[in-house]
């Protein structure tokens, strides 16, 4: 199969944009199929910088599909400014280069304001979500009472949703105390935004089986971390969806064969935005040193990412449950100047030793980190674009990654330019 998905290993932003980016080269259809605009992936092309949120990081190649599939929620109002956006960048967005599920839910503004009021109630239990509305989003799918895009082509049905959706949350809204939403100015938004959304909806299942037949390369593009995985992930503190790719079927519509080759994005730290645990966050000069070094700022919401050394005990896990065939290791460049670098490789739980994350609420914030100590190579990596040019310390790093996650480097990313790219075996070819 053709086909390569790729997912973040960890707690996002591990670089899956720059990499889908790098990769969509050798694709013909790029398809995000889960999570919605709290996603913020970059891109760095010859000096130009892109965030995509829920655009297809392939979007800025010519001549290459870009799909929004049905797993992922839309916000229509957040997809047309993020259009205009990338258009103002100099790319030509249509309906030849981009499709959108038309059985895709989407996010309205009571979603947003439903999110906020409940993170505001949790008070100090609070997620740190990135207050789009997301997992509202995804509730109102699950219950059934969701907007789906195919909904904008029918008014009167489209009117009787709006107002059953909002009897259930402007109940809720009016317990916390928060401002409840009209039918009708919900209804009037969502009519004036309908012709810009719908002329690029159709049904993406059937377009990605001509692609099948046709046998063309498809690549789909994971948003969030499988540590965020509603199942998976260190849960409550996750997002709303399925990350893993076994995910790319069900939110793309195709078969589970079809997912092809996993490819597992990988930061050579650890970063997580928002609450939750984080066994080897660095709460000192290193986890300091490791944000500044590597600019790590949310691209969505401009927060400031948690940082802690690289935790193999976590990845291992990850590997594992995505069936990640290989990886991608990126930021190496961030470890360039550390005289000592660590690397998490198991767990204690009270005495005992363990080599997983437990899927308990209290032991996962009970955990503490067994390390490996490592030299630091300090010289420079950024930019490197071949094996050789990297010190034999950074080498010994990364082979030893792979040897306690379980799975090989297919690409090594040493800047956030897409170039500075190393190819170590071709997840589409094979080679
Ligand atoms: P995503 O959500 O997984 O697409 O990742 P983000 O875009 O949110 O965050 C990754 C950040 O690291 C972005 O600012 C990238 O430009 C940057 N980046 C990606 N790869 C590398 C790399 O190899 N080295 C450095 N220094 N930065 C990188
Ligand atoms: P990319 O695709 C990092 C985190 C939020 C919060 C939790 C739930 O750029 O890697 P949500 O708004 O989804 O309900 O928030 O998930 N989160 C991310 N963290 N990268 C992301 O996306 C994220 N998307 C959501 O910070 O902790
Ligand atoms: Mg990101």
């Amino acid at each position: 199969m053709p086909n390569v998905a790729v997912v973040g290993s960890q707690w996002g932003d591990e670089g899956k944009g720059k990499i889908v980016d790098w990769l969509s080269s050798r694709a013909d259809v790029v398809v995000r199929f889960q999570g919605g605009h709290n996603a913020g992936h970059t891109l760095v092309i010859d000096g130009v910088i892109y965030k995509l949120h829920l655009l297809p990081s392939g979007i800025v190649r010519k001549g290459k599909l870009s799909i929004i599939g049905n797993g992922v929620v839309i916000d229509p109002w957040a997809l047309m400014k993020e259009i205009e956006d990338v258009r103002a960048k100099g790319v030509e967005i249509s309906p030849a280069n981009l499709m959108v599920a038309d059985n895709a839910s989407l996010i309205l503004p009571v979603h947003g304001a439903v999110d906020r009021a409940l993170e505001a109630a949790r008070g100090k239990g609070q997620i740190g979500t990135t207050g789009r509305g997301i997992g509202p989003a995804y509730e109102d799918k699950t219950a059934r009472r969701g907007i789906r895009v195919c909904d904008l082509m029918h008014p009167e049905l489209l009117r009787e949703k709006v107002d059953r959706l909002l009897v259930h949350h402007n109940a809720l809204l009016k317990g916390l105390g928060a401002e409840t939403f009209g039918t009708e100015q919900v209804y009037d938004s969502l009519m004036q935004i309908n012709g810009n959304l719908l002329q690029y909806a159709g049904p993406v299942w059937k377009r990605l089986d001509e692609a099948r037949q046709k046998g063309e390369r498809v690549l789909f593009e994971g948003a969030q971390g499988i540590m965020l995985d509603v199942d998976h992930g260190t849960y409550p503190f996750v997002t709303s969806s399925n990350t893993v790719a076994a995910q790319a079927a069900t939110g793309a519509g195709v078969g589970p064969r079809s997912v092809g080759y996993v490819l597992g994005i990988t930061k050579a730290y650890t970063t997580r935005v928002g609450s939750g645990p984080f066994p080897s966050e660095q709460n000192n000069d290193v986890g300091e040193t490791l944000g500044r070094i590597g600019h790590e700022f949310g691209t969505t919401t401009g927060r400031k990412r948690r940082c802690g050394w690289f935790d193999a005990a976590l990845v291992r896990q990850t590997v594992k449950i995505s069936g990640i065939d290989g990886i991608a290791l990126t930021k190496l460049d961030v470890l360039d100047e550390f005289a000592e670098i660590k690397i998490c490789t198991g767990y204690k739980l009270g005495d005992q030793d363990i080599d997983y994350l437990p899927a308990s609420q209290t032991h996962q914030a009970q955990v503490t980190p067994v390390y490996e100590s490592f030299e630091g190579w300090r010289q420079s990596t950024r930019g490197a674009r071949s094996w050789a040019e990297l010190p034999a310390a950074a080498i010994k790093y990364v082979r030893r990654v792979e040897e306690l996650i379980g799975a090989p480097v297919a690409l090594l990313s040493t800047s956030p330019e897409r170039d500075d790219t190393i190819l170590v075996r071709d997840p589409f070819y094979g080679t």
